[in-house]
């Protein structure tokens, strides 16, 4: 299971990278402007920023709707350094441009999605990666971890190769349930990758063992 980022914070980026177990970093319009990353030069310099950070895949979404217009922002993303996958909505337009960018060789990551209806668009398109927001959902009532589970055995029945990033991920039970069911990626907050370090028996267990070591040297 790939872990991702779900920040634009490079100063996280680092912590994440330094740990030795990030694969990637997933951003978004609302996270660059968290960090107050505005205008296009910025925000193309930022991806860039990140990409010198990480070793692997780098989402950069394009804020076009119009077929024609995804489409150019989108190879001008590619071109920005070979880690950017660009994301692309799943709306009907970002269908065509996802299906373009496949045929051009540019590898996309199809957002917002919320059904397996979407999600076997996305993967007809030719996406290479599908964000299923399970928080998002979780947040209506509605269980984003089953959406999950509907998209890997959609995608096992035929084999699309499309890889499921479960997004939105909020906390490390969604880390851990999502690996159950097989995702292959998730992207989340530093805290929800943390989070998987602790336990009350490790701590109480080190303490012990540097407490006797102490005793005998
Ligand atoms: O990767 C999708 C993500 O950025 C949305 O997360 O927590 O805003 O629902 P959240």
């Amino acid at each position: 299971m790939k872990f991702f980022i779900d920040t634009a914070n490079l100063d996280q980026i680092r912590e994440a990278q330094d740990l030795g177990v990030l694969d990637g970093v997933t951003t978004n319009p609302s996270l660059m402007a968290k960090e107050g990353i505005t205008g296009r030069n910025n925000i193309l310099k930022h991806y860039v920023d990140i990409c010198n950070i990480v070793d692997g895949d780098v989402s950069a979404e394009v804020i076009a709707t119009d077929f024609k217009e995804m489409v150019k922002e989108g190879e001008e993303l590619a071109e920005l350094h070979p880690q950017i996958v660009v994301k692309v909505p799943m709306i009907k337009e970002g269908v065509k441009a996802i299906k373009y960018f496949t045929d051009h060789g540019i590898r996309t990551n199809c957002t917002l999605v919320f059904s397996a209806g979407q999600a076997l668009l996305a993967a007809k398109a030719g996406a290479t990666y599908v964000s299923p927001f399970i928080g998002r959902l979780d947040d209506i009532s509605t269980d984003g971890l089953e959406l999950i589970a509907d998209i890997r055995l959609i995608y096992d029945n035929y084999g699309f190769e499309t890889q499921i990033l479960a997004a939105s991920v909020r906390h490390t039970m969604h880390v851990i349930n999502c690996a159950k069911i097989g995702a292959d990626v998730m992207t989340g907050p530093l805290s929800s990758i943390e989070g998987l370090l602790k336990h009350p028996l490790t701590d109480s267990g080190l303490k012990q063992f540097l407490e006797d070591y102490k005793k005998g040297n």
